[in-house]
Order: C-alpha cells, then structure tokens, then sequence
C-alpha cells in the first residue's frame, strides 16, 4: 500500500477534516472534464458529517447533475432501518440536493440473501461502466477505518479478502450487523482518487502502525491491503494522529 505522507493531512477536529474534504470533493467535481463524476460513498459517523455539509454548504455549488452516486459497502438491513448507509446518505445529503435518481445507486439488501443482492449491485457497477467487461473506475472513493483497520465492510480474517474475480461480495461483521455487503479490493484500487477519512483515538494504534510499517500493515489490516491505481489522500484528525504519539 502506499501511504506517502505527502498525501496525508492532519486537522484539529473532525469539522475541519470534514470542511477540507467537502471543499476538496467540491473542487474535484467542478474541475471534472467528463460528463459523469463518480463517487462512491463510505458509511459510518465520520462522513455522516461530511454528507451534511455537502448538503448544506455546497447544494447548490456542485453540479449535482453530474454526479453519479455509489456505496462501498452496505449492512444487511433494510434501506429504512437506522443502521443502513443507504438511509443515513438520503437523511444526510440526498434529501437536500438535486440529482437524478438514476444516477443514485444504493446497494440493493430485499433479496433477503446477501450474496444475490451482491451480484445485482455488480451487474448495476457493470452497466455503468464505460467500457463493458472493464472495471468500473470510480472518480472518487471515499472510504473509513475501522478501529480493527477495516474499511469498507473488508474486515479482518475473511475470505472476501482474497476475492479478485467479484466486484461486490458478500461479507460478515464483527459486530451487528453482521451481514454485509462490500465492494472488493479490485473495485476499491481502481479508483482514481481514494479519500481516506480517519478520526477519534480508537483509530491511533492501527494508522501508528500503518504508516510506521505498512509491509507489515498490509498483512494484518484491509485499509493497508488498498493498492489504488490512483491518489490516495488521507484526512486525519488530531485525536486519531496526535504528533506526540508519531515523533
Ligand atoms: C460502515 C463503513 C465502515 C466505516 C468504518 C469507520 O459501513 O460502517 O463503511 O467501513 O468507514 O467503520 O467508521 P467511522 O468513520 O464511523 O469511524
């Protein structure tokens, strides 16, 4: 994985990293030559914020029209439970700004099995692919770290760490709930700019770790597993990289 610090920026407080990340995505999307931005979102509390501003601050300055939505990973659960991202992302940012509902691509969850709902998310990533039989190449991928240094819903120990064929797979949790969905380590580096957005002091050992040894890194945690092809950018917070604990 390549972790070069150049590429790493550390903000007092996850408001900050959520503003530079809003005005980064903001100017990432205006800037953009194509006809298509796609941007693939992550779940969790830190981009929640993240979502809220791009809702309120930035509604009308992005060119929403433009913007094609997608998930990095998904739980189990209906769209309308409280643990969904698809329902966190409408609360926090789709039901504030203009796009197109057939540019929104939630990953499906009602086939009551997980697998066939992975496989329905690939054939919708392969659709909107530009070149069929290509990966689809996000513009941007927004992705977390979980405490155990997963990222998306790639967690430690699973067999969905070593899947090269599938683009979405099925996967399992820790913690409830345990069903999953996620993008796999091919979607996820085909990206052509990740943003990795990492705050609160849980996160502290794992990225100590990382960018102090990422050979070693990238055998233990999934978010060090990541090889894009493209830029990766990481947004940190004070409390997750305190440069006491990194002198
Ligand atoms: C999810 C996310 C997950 C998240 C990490 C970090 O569905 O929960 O995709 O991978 O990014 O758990 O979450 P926080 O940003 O809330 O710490």
């Amino acid at each position: 994985m390549a972790t070069p610090t150049s590429n790493l920026r550390i903000f007092p407080a996850p408001d900050q990293l959520c503003r530079a990340a809003a005005a980064q995505i903001a100017q990432m999307i205006s800037g953009h030559q194509g006809q298509r931005f796609r941007l693939a979102l992550s779940g969790g509390r830190t981009p929640e914020a993240l979502y809220r501003i791009l809702a309120t601050e930035y509604a009308t300055e992005i060119p929403w029209g433009k913007v094609e939505l997608f998930w990095g990973d998904e739980r189990y659960v209906p769209h309308d439970h409280p643990a969904s991202n698809a329902a966190m992302v409408r609360r926090s940012l789709l039901d504030h700004i203009n796009i197109p509902a057939n540019q929104v691509h939630p990953i499906p969850t009602g086939a009551g099995n997980p697998a066939s709902d992975a496989a329905a998310y690939q054939q919708t990533l392969q659709a909107c692919a530009e070149t069929e039989g290509e990966l689809l190449r996000f513009d941007l991928l927004l992705l977390g770290m979980g405490d155990d240094g997963h990222t998306a819903s790639l967690f430690p120990g699973g067999d969905w760490l070593a899947e090269r064929a599938a683009w979405a797979v099925a996967s399992r949790a820790p913690v409830p709930p345990h069903g999953r969905i996620t993008l796999t380590f091919p979607m996820l580096n085909a990206a052509h700019h990740t943003m990795i957005l990492v705050t609160g002091e849980a996160k502290q050992q794992v990225l100590q770790e990382i960018f102090a040894n990422p050979t070693a890194a990238a055998s233990r945690y999934p978010i060090a597993m990541i090889d894009p092809q493209g830029e990766v950018h990481w947004l940190v917070d004070s409390a997750a990289w305190p440069e006491a604990a990194h002198r």
